[in-house]
């Protein structure tokens, strides 16, 4: 049997020095655990743009559909604010999620215990916390048609739609409930019924799949907005939570914002299953491509690091190899090795990004 395919997109910012650790990561998987994946590399983003006038090259679109599973770094950055919007870095990977049709989008806010003391909540509201949240992701106001700038009685108009179809809601409902079953079996569903058509379809398409197929599951919905409070208020309320594409984009910042470093937090996105039974899928850190630390040997490898483990447990059924690389990264934090992001004004003084990437080697070699 081929070994599992892995095409890496750095993009730009601190994406490719994260990148360069979690590259590492993946050689010493080869070696020590007999774990080898064949690898690619291509641009994204603005690194895209300046080698080829677009944020992602056909080229690439067409190797992201045929590997088992792609890791993106991060894109953007203020080099490129001034560019069409057509071919702005943030273009590339919308098309990687439309294309791909990577519509379920799982993003764990988890406190680490080592991290409690940073959130800007107090820390018994966060320590332990372990929240999923399940984004749409390829729908809704993000691709919605009509869209445009247009004039309209001597002004101009901006506008976006919030769409949905009833099979685009009954999927990623699908996902959040198949989650919750493998974790604390709740689901927390939420829109904007109040005012929105297309949350009042959202709030029946999920009550009737839940009471077609996961009634075993405990659903509770709320609106989008008091989400947003409770999150803040008492965020170990919930387990799954699941939401639209743009609620979702607000309601998971919020959430990375809990456990007290952007820095840490993984993601993945997954779409259908493929002919080898694995979903499509990309893999990518929460945070962005901080322009302002780039280059700097600064940047915290964590988030990314723990996107390559959602990956090992996701797309290639290695969940024991996930969770020893996701407990390397917890017993790193736990020895008090820190990058800049995670240190306090009266920290000591923070690793670099190679550094931490090293750290986490060498727990993962202390594992076996
Ligand atoms: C995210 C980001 C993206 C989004 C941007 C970079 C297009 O904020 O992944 O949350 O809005 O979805
Ligand atoms: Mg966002």
């Amino acid at each position: 049997m081929s070994n599992p395919s892995l095409l890496i997109l750095p993009g730009d910012g601190i994406g490719q020095e994260v990148m360069a650790e979690v590259r590492k990561i993946i050689d010493w998987f080869g070696e020590k655990r007999d774990l080898t994946f064949d690898v690619s590399e291509d641009l994204v983003g603005g690194a895209a743009y300046d080698a080829h006038g677009t944020p992602l090259h056909d080229d690439t679109m067409a190797k992201a559909q045929e590997v088992d599973a792609v890791l993106l770094g991060a894109v953007g950055g203020p080099k490129y604010d001034d560019l069409d919007f057509a071919v702005k870095p943030e273009r590339g990977l919308l098309r990687l999620r439309k294309e791909m049709d990577l519509f379920s989008n799982l993003r764990p806010a988890q406190c680490f215990d080592a991290l409690a003391d940073f959130s800007s909540l107090k820390k018994d509201l966060v320590a332990g916390l372990d929240i999923m949240i399940v984004r749409e992701l390829t729908s809704g106001s993000y691709f919605g048609e009509p869209r445009g700038i247009f004039m309209e009685e001597g002004q101009r108009v901006g506008i976006n739609t919030q769409r949905y179809t009833e099979a685009e809601i009954d999927r990623v409902a699908r996902s959040a409930f198949e989650l919750a079953r493998r974790r604390n079996n709740k689901v927390c569903s939420m829109e904007k019924a109040n005012v929105m058509e297309s949350g009042i379809l959202w709030r029946d398409v999920v009550t009737e799949v839940h009471a077609a197929d996961y009634a075993d599951v405990e659903l509770s919905h709320m609106y989008a907005d008091a989400g947003a409070m409770q999150l803040v208020r008492a965020p170990k309320q919930f387990d799954v939570i699941l939401t639209d594409n743009l609620f979702g984009d607000l309601l998971s910042d919020t959430a990375a914002m809990l456990t007290g470093s952007l820095g840490m937090l993984p993601s993945a996105s997954l779409g259908a299953p493929m002919e080898n039974g694995r979903p499509k899928a990309m893999y990518e850190p929460v945070h962005g491509s901080a322009p302002d630390i780039m280059g700097q040997d600064k940047a915290n490898p964590s988030a990314c690091v723990l996107s390559f483990a959602m990956a090992l447990r996701y797309s290639f059924d290695q969940g024991a190899e996930a969770d020893r690389l996701e407990a390397a990264v917890e017993a790193v934090l736990a020895s008090g090795v820190r990058t800049g992001d995670l240190m306090q004004a009266d920290g000591g003084k923070p690793v670099g990004c190679a550094a931490m990437g090293d750290a986490i080697i060498a727990a993962l070699e202390a594992s076996l």
